[in-house]
């Protein structure tokens, strides 16, 4: 039976952390908690070791259960750390390595994935200091569930609502799924979205990338097990669990992005990225004027990002590109293979609706030739490139 270390923070959300432990348990998973001093001012431990069956641990110095569990076996005693309510006083202390209590010591000394659902007044949550332990403990390779935006116990809106205990569920069983995944210990990288490229502060060139293929492959390449980096442009759609999201504007600040996560073994390039930009961003709004005189915005080239990684001393061992064609797609995949330097090409035509919709038909092109894949949902062909991506690296190996 799979189990879980639970470290419930003190926060209002702590009572929700109870319906965690009972939805857990339907999901035949195991809870055994640590409830720290301020969560003991929410809730109960009587009421947690009802629902977990098992001992609460609560106090550092504790000779007894110290004697029962040691704090170091016992951050080691389940498959995840999750940490629900997770308050800003805990990743604070997480991403700083302090260890003054029971739940930061065991933080600390797990040697196993945690999962992180924060949850905190939204002034709280958008503080620099929250924001920079946040980036800090994303690095460290911790994986985040919500918050989400509502109504917060304290009458303000915004993000810094613990997720829902189901939400949480469905995060904590794709974390242990990715453990024993097949991509386990391979870094990937992917892009998704358009690029939003200024022309004044109002106003920008863009297209009509909704970002889904792109999102739907860093989630089946994460479902693996894969370490995923997630670079998106603006796109409206919630990020798959378990990635890290790096969130980017402009083709300059995506390639930024994508340097930084590397080294990485597997990268996707689904971003629709703008070949173009304003040569200038006007700092302030271009104003019509009296005489009529339309502006002339003059463009430059962008970066290509698929064609710097290719030539990048740190390339990764497979660079997959993608190709939106409206006509001659599968010639023109193939051309822009050799051309840009990637190992496979992911050809779509996007003479239909593929930019927004949910189903896409694709033509994969490598160094054996072009493989035609049926219509599927982009679900589908995530999990579809995934196995081609595995059987690769695997074959490799
Ligand atoms: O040349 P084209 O834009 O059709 O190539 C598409 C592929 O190249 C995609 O994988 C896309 O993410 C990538 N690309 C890029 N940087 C650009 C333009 C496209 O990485 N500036």
């Amino acid at each position: 039976m799979r189990s879980i270390l639970l470290v419930i923070g003190g926060g209002i959300a702590a009572y929700k952390s109870l319906e965690l432990v009972r939805r857990l348990a339907e999901h035949g998973i195991r809870t055994r908690a640590v409830l720290t001093r301020a969560g003991a001012e929410f809730i109960t431990p009587l009421s947690v070791s009802a629902l977990t069956g098992e001992k609460v641990y609560s106090d550092l110095f504790s000779l007894t259960d110290e004697a029962e569990m040691g704090h170091i076996q016992l951050s080691r005693s389940a498959d995840l750390v999750v940490v629900a309510p997770a308050t800003a006083d805990l990743m604070g202390k997480m991403a700083n390595g302090l260890a003054g209590d029971l739940a930061s010591t065991t933080l600390l000394a797990t040697d196993k994935a945690v999962l992180m659902a924060p949850a905190m007044n939204v002034r709280m949550w958008e503080s620099a200091s929250v924001r920079r332990n946040r980036a800090q403990l994303e690095k460290d390779g911790v994986l985040f569930v919500g918050p989400n935006d509502g109504e917060m116990a304290c009458g303000e809106y915004g993000p810094g609502r613990m997720a829902e205990p189901l939400e949480i569920v469905a995060a904590i069983q794709q974390a242990l799924a990715a453990r024993g995944g097949p991509l386990h210990g391979v870094k990937a990288l992917v892009t998704a979205g358009p690029t939003h490229e200024p022309v004044d502060p109002v106003r920008f060139l863009g297209n009509h990338s909704s970002g889904r293929q792109g999102y739907a492959i860093a989630d089946a390449l994460a479902r693996a097990g894969a370490e995923t980096t997630l670079v998106s442009g603006p796109v409206e759609i919630a990020p798959p669990h378990g990635v890290k999201l790096q969130r980017v504007t402009t083709a300059r600040e995506m390639l930024a992005a994508v340097e930084a996560a590397l080294p990485a073994d597997v990268a996707v390039m689904a971003a629709a990225v703008a070949d173009w930009r304003p040569d200038i961003a006007a700092n302030s709004k271009i104003k019509k004027s009296v005489d009529r005189v339309v502006p002339l915005i003059k463009l430059v080239e962008n970066p290509d990002i698929l064609a710097t990684l290719a030539q990048h001393a740190q390339r990764p061992r497979l660079l997959i590109g993608f190709a939106a064609e409206t006509d001659d797609v599968v010639a023109n995949a193939v051309a822009k293979r050799a051309r840009k330097g990637a190992d496979w090409i992911i050809a779509n035509d996007v003479s239909g609706d593929v930019m927004g919709g949910d189903h896409n038909q694709v033509h994969l092109v490598s160094e054996s030739g072009v493989q035609d894949w049926p219509d599927m949902t982009k679900a589908q062909v995530g999990a579809r490139l995934v196995a081609a991506i595995i059987e690769k690296l695997k074959g490799a190996a």
